[in-house]
């Protein structure tokens, strides 16, 4: 209990803007992370006729990029997934192309579902398959489109709270009518199809937390953007990880198969498409009924370049 003398100072050097750490230091310099975002599922299943929905009331032109945020719900109307990172399901219908725009925010995109949408970036166009990751990194401009005769949907996974947290944002649009001159790469720098990154997993060991896993690195052997990471793993059927935990919260994306994935208390039973969400210090261990696949993101190369990323693995008591 505050005591009346010290109520009465704090009301007085509130005039000043001032206030008294001691009140908050044990709140703001946190013994550990304390994140308000909560371990969360979303089912594709329950997800996708929501999705197409949207395609019904509103046309990709319209709504500039149409998504569904996937909000955690420790944030409700906060427009992320976790506090430094955004996630959403993005749909484009057959016939549709959006307008070419480029902002601070980088992107992350694992396509989920559909065959034959494209993107561009800066010029270069990729074809998006399903399990392929598309980067569209900080200030290239970048528009999507869909030649193709059915839905494409893919997670899209950006930056936009740390931009924010900067004040540093910026965007620019062009016209409707102003698309790319982009012409089609074999093998831009800025997509990593699924086949080579799926294979490339057979010959690696499996750890006790994470089976095997590999980050995607640029060509320089740099993170695939400054701020967000990206993972794919696979987990052989039967596999029951290692409990672990992080300073990155992580979005998953289970590329195949299914299992389950213990997050703090919870139980989150899992298959193909579902995303789901491990917040930062959560311990966090993977079990496979099958042979699985998960792609995911964090916020991990931030951390890493400010020197604040840490991990303890395995978690023997959390
Ligand atoms: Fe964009």
């Amino acid at each position: 209990m505050t005591s009346a003398p010290r109520r009465d100072f704090y009301q007085r050097i509130a005039k000043l803007n001032a206030a008294p750490l001691w009140e908050v230091l044990s709140e703001i310099v946190g013994a550990r992370p304390n994140p308000a975002s909560l371990p969360w599922l979303w089912r594709y299943q329950e997800m996708r006729p929501f999705l197409m929905e949207s395609g019904e009331l509103i046309t990709a032109r319209e709504a500039e990029r149409r998504v569904l945020m996937l909000e955690n719900p420790g944030f409700p109307g906060g427009s992320r997934i976790t506090q430094s990172v955004y996630a959403g399901l993005q749909l484009v219908l057959p016939g549709e192309f959006t307008n070419s725009h480029r902002h601070a925010a980088s992107a992350v995109r694992f396509i989920i579902e559909g065959e034959g949408a494209y993107t561009a970036v800066d010029g270069e166009r990729a074809t998006m398959h399903p399990g392929d990751l598309i980067l569209t990194p900080s200030w290239t401009f970048h528009d999507h489109g869909n030649p193709g005769s059915a839905p494409v949907v893919w997670l899209d996974g950006l930056d936009i709270p740390i931009v924010n947290f900067f004040d540093s944002s910026f965007a620019e649009h062009l016209p409707d009518e102003a698309t790319q001159d982009a012409v089609h790469s074999a093998a831009p720098s800025f997509a990593f199809p699924y086949a080579p990154a799926r294979a490339a997993l057979r010959d690696q060991s499996l750890h006790a937390c994470h089976g095997a896993k590999m980050e995607y690195l640029s060509a320089a052997g740099t993170s695939v953007t400054k701020t967000l990471g990206a993972f794919l793993q696979f987990l052989p059927a039967g596999f029951k990880g290692a409990a672990y935990r992080q300073t990155d919260s992580t979005v998953y994306c289970v590329a195949e198969g299914s299992g389950s994935s213990r997050i703090g208390d919870g139980m989150f039973p899992w298959k193909a498409r579902d995303i789901f969400v491990v917040p930062a210090w959560c311990s966090v261990s993977h079990a496979a009924a099958e042979d699985a696949v998960l792609f995911s993101f964090s916020d991990r190369p931030a951390q890493k370049a400010l020197g604040l990323w840490r991990e303890q693995v395995p978690v023997y008591k959390s």
